[in-house]
């Protein structure tokens, strides 16, 4: 029975207003809600009313202040149905009572640490009333909650506060908070507990005055300061690049340390995993802190692309991740290096969503049906979602996206949207027909441009044939063509790029537009054999397959206008020799690569954040991915290792005098120019003991020891633990004592020892799993232990002997009863499972295969394992 798209019908019934009262307690906290129910004069006549409900327990119901007689309703766990609704518009008053200590899933009402917190999107608030718990339903509410003062001096919820104060002759107090702003139930929110508070202000553009308010766990104050900078570097922003100001006197951000996910965009009352929020030089690396800036201003976007306008139905989910994922992408790009953060991106997309896109799992960016929503917040709705909308830009133009964007608001503030609405202010304001764009909604897979240039001297033209095709997918054995917005250069023998004329027309930012199977273009005026660079800046997220040979790589790593491209010159030239070693055992000859490195090593123009990037060889997964099947972790793993020795060796004493040059000249600051030093300086280090030679790793043990920040720290540590040496448990073992208070940063501790590619990696994960500092309760923890070894250790994970596979499953059958969206997000490491060679095809298949057959599993485990099998 799962949902489709297709079957989409408006709601019944609209509430309009929502009155709440939480009475907080720790196992019974009761809930009393007052809808103003009206009928939908769009819905069906007679239609009964029916709310949503998941585990609830129902206390007392009336109408319109009158006690309901049980014979007039239904109510379940999951479900109350009124029949006979009394008239066509009433009051409908609900108490329930909930445990959110017993609450392990962390949705709905729970709490983390003894506060007490909410998660709501996308299904959680009919775990704390019944309700039509659905986008599309979006009404204004004010919230009143009460509680010990001593418990919980804090009460937050959405919106302003509008009154306070004891409760006379108790120990308790209350707090009345009102948001005017229509919303749907998923950006509910209330906080209780006790929290520090830091305090700021912000005054928007058109002069309102903003009460900044992040709230962490006591004793955590002076970790909140960044997070406060990049939250009103994100206000500023979304003023100046959409023209999107803040719209309530008060913004909160709370962060707790139990949260599934990585935040969530409740109106004016952002819930964050504390992650997400923490930082100081001494725990947090450049890592974390570009993390905090990133998920800050994506929150901070949702106020405009999520909660004033909002989703039609979950189907329409990319309307506002994508887009907000685009949003903050380009934030982050402003703040900071946009190639280096492009860079960056296109590593996460291929490395998270081309293998998602790959495999059993694969969907499209707008799904037409799902059995569990929770399955379907991934990397293709958040990441290619967010390419979907740069295509769009990159289409339309600055102007033309900007104007598009103008129009979506004006025309959709306050209503609950789909990608066509989205789709149409894009058409009418720039008069471009979007229906074959579309299609990037519509069908999944990744698709193949195939490119072939030829260059005629005498006619002084050259020639690009171009055909694309999209894979066939899980329900979509056949494709249509794209329109694939294709950035291409041609780069001179000098190394300039040359004109691009079609025909007579300059090929405006050298934006080719594919729109059929097969296209050529033909450029005039071309005077020598150029180099073509294509995909520059990676515009469309496809693989581009183009036969540029080693010498034509070596010179785009040198030459290309694109910074990006010459990055991935660079990562082409790896990718070959990493293949081939992989498939044949063969012996590498890297001395084009080692060339091309040295030379990028060595250019003075360059940002030293950028040449980290274009150094690090290709991740094990990508190789795996473009090895597309029979794969075996263990001959890519040893491939890629000698590549990284061959490349180490070669050029042994540019990264020496590199990581000589790159000393820090003062304290510690998260800046991008300053954290790019350091991943260069931490790529030569680790470029250095690859071989792990005594004076290798005599260099990353003392940096271990001297560094006064965590980014040095944590890069010497993974230097340490990947080499079999007796630093490696010593300095484990003193990282431990250090920082074991930090629960953020034994998670760091936990993730390197899980990615150890070692074959008693697995009885240490088994034995960590013991550890004081474990807890299946805590999302985090799983993540850093199971998740960093499922996901992020191809060869142990999938060890031949199926040990790996059989120990996730295990976990994920453990975990699956306490906290089923975890649960499921771990299954989903098996999601490039069939691309296996035989042997470990088959252990993976039986692990899935196990889970699969276990009775009342959750609907999310139960809907990947099925897929996955598929
Ligand atoms: N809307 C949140 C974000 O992207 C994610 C919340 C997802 N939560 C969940 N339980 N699936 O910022
Ligand atoms: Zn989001």
């Amino acid at each position: 029975q799962p949902i489709r798209l297709a079957d989409y019908r408006p709601p019944e019934w609209l509430v309009d207003k929502v009155d709440l009262d939480f009475a907080l307690h720790p196992t019974q906290a009761r809930v009393t809600a007052r809808l103003a129910l009206r009928r939908n004069p769009k819905g069906t006549q007679g239609a009964p009313v029916i709310l949503d409900g998941d585990g609830l327990t129902l206390v007392r119901l009336a109408i319109d202040g009158a006690p309901l007689a049980g014979s007039s309703f239904e109510a379940g766990p999951d479900r109350l149905t009124l029949a006979h609704p009394p008239a066509d518009s009433f009051t409908l008053e609900i108490e329930t009572l909930v445990d959110p200590t017993a609450n392990t899933q962390l949705m709905g009402l729970y709490r983390s640490s003894g506060n007490y917190c909410t998660q709501c999107e996308p299904e959680g608030f009919r775990r704390i009333t019944y309700f039509p718990d659905r986008p599309d339903v979006l009404a204004v509410y004010t919230t009143r909650i009460e509680a010990e003062r001593e418990e919980a001096p804090i009460l937050l919820s959405n919106g302003n506060l509008v009154e306070s104060g004891p409760l006379p002759g108790t120990t308790r107090h209350y707090a009345v908070w009102q948001d005017p702003w229509p919303k749907p139930s998923y950006l509910f929110a209330l906080v209780g507990g006790k929290l520090a508070k830091v305090a700021d202000r912000f005054v928007t553009a058109s002069g309102r005055e903003v009460e900044l308010g992040i709230y962490v766990e006591e004793g955590k104050a002076e970790r909140a300061g960044y997070a406060m900078d990049a939250l009103k570097r994100s206000m500023r922003w979304d003023e100046t690049a959409f023209g999107r100001e803040y719209d309530l006197d008060v913004f909160n951000i709370v962060a707790v340390s139990d949260f599934n996910m990585g935040a969530m965009e409740n109106k004016g009352l952002n819930v964050f995993n504390d992650k997400y929020v923490l930082a100081s030089p001494q725990v947090a690396t450049d890592a974390d802190y570009s993390g905090i800036e990133g998920v800050i201003a994506h929150e901070y976007f949702h106020n405009w692309t999520g909660n004033r306008i909002t989703c039609r139905d979950w189907f329409q989910l990319c309307l506002k991740e994508g887009l907000t994922v685009f949003r903050d992408q380009e934030f982050s790009s402003d703040q900071r290096s946009r190639p280096v953060k492009r860079i960056a991106d296109v590593r996460a997309l291929k490395a998270a969503q081309f293998s998602e896109d790959s495999g059993p799992l694969a969907h499209p960016v707008r799904p037409q049906s799902y059995r569990e929503i929770n399955n379907f917040y991934t990397a293709t709705v958040y990441e290619k979602g967010a390419e979907v909308v740069r295509m769009l830009k990159t289409l339309l133009g600055e102007a033309g996206f900007r104007a598009g964007m103008d129009l979506y608001f004006q025309r959709h503030d306050g209503q609950a949207a789909t990608i066509e609405d989205f789709a149409a202010a894009f058409a009418d304001a720039t008069g471009r027909d979007l229906t074959q764009f579309s299609l990037w909604y519509e069908q999944s897979g990744t698709p193949v441009v195939t490119v072939k240039g030829s260059y005629d001297a005498e006619a002084r033209t050259y020639r690009l044939d171009v055909s694309q095709a999209v894979p066939p997918t899980p329900g979509q054995p056949t494709k249509a063509p794209m329109v694939i917005p294709l950035v291409v250069g041609l780069v001179g023998p000098n190394g300039d790029d040359l004109p691009l004329t079609l025909g007579n027309t300059v090929v405006e930012r050298g934006v080719l537009e594919l729109t059929k199977a097969e296209q050529s273009f033909v450029f005039t005026g071309i005077d020598a054999r150029p180099v073509p660079s294509l995909n520059r800046g990676f515009s469309a997220p496809v693989n581009v397959v183009s036969g540029l040979t080693a010498d034509e790589r070596v010179f785009l790593a040198a030459h290309d206008a694109d910074p990006f491209n010459r990055f991935d010159a660079l990562q082409g030239l790896a990718l070959g020799l990493l293949k081939e070693g992989a498939r044949a055992g063969a012996p590498v000859a890297p001395e084009a690569l080692i060339g091309a490195a040295r030379n990028i090593l060595a250019n003075t123009a360059l940002d030293p954040a950028f040449k980290a990037q274009a150094l690090a060889l290709p991740g094990e997964g990508e190789i795996a991915r473009e090895l597309a099947a029979d794969v075996d972790p263990d001959a890519i793993y040893a491939a890629r290792k000698a590549l990284k020795s061959a490349l180490g060796n070669a050029l042994a004493g540019d990264l020496a005098q590199t990581y000589g040059a790159l000393v820090a000249a003062g304290p510690f600051t998260p800046d991008a120019a300053s954290a790019g030093r350091r991943s260069l300086r931490n790529l030569a280090l680790d470029y250095l003991a690859v071989t792990a030679s005594a004076e290798g790793i005599a260099r990353a043990a003392a940096q271990f020891e001297q560094a006064d920040n965590m980014t040095d720290r944590l890069a010497a540590l993974a230097v340490l633990v990947q080499h079999d040496v007796p630093e490696r448990e010593r300095a484990l073992a003193a990282f431990y004592e250090r920082f074991k208070a930090d629960a953020l940063v034994i998670d760091k501790w936990f993730i390197l020892q899980a990615q150890i590619a070692a074959s008693d990696t697995l009885e240490r994960v088994k034995g960590l799993m013991a550890h004081p500092a474990f807890s299946l309760g805590n999302p985090n923890r799983v993540r850093s232990l199971v998740g960093a070894f499922a996901a992020g250790n191809p060869t142990q994970f999938n060890r031949p002997d199926g040990a790996g596979h059989a120990f996730v499953a295990d976990v994920v059958l453990t975990l699956d009863p306490k906290n089923p969206q975890v649960a499921s997000r771990l299954l989903s490491s098996f999601k490039t499972w069939r691309q296996l060679e035989p042997v470990r095809r088959a252990s993976a298949e039986a692990a899935l295969r196990r889970v699969a057959d276990t009775p009342g599993l959750s609907a999310d485990v139960s809907d990947i394992a099925t897929r996955a099998l598929g």
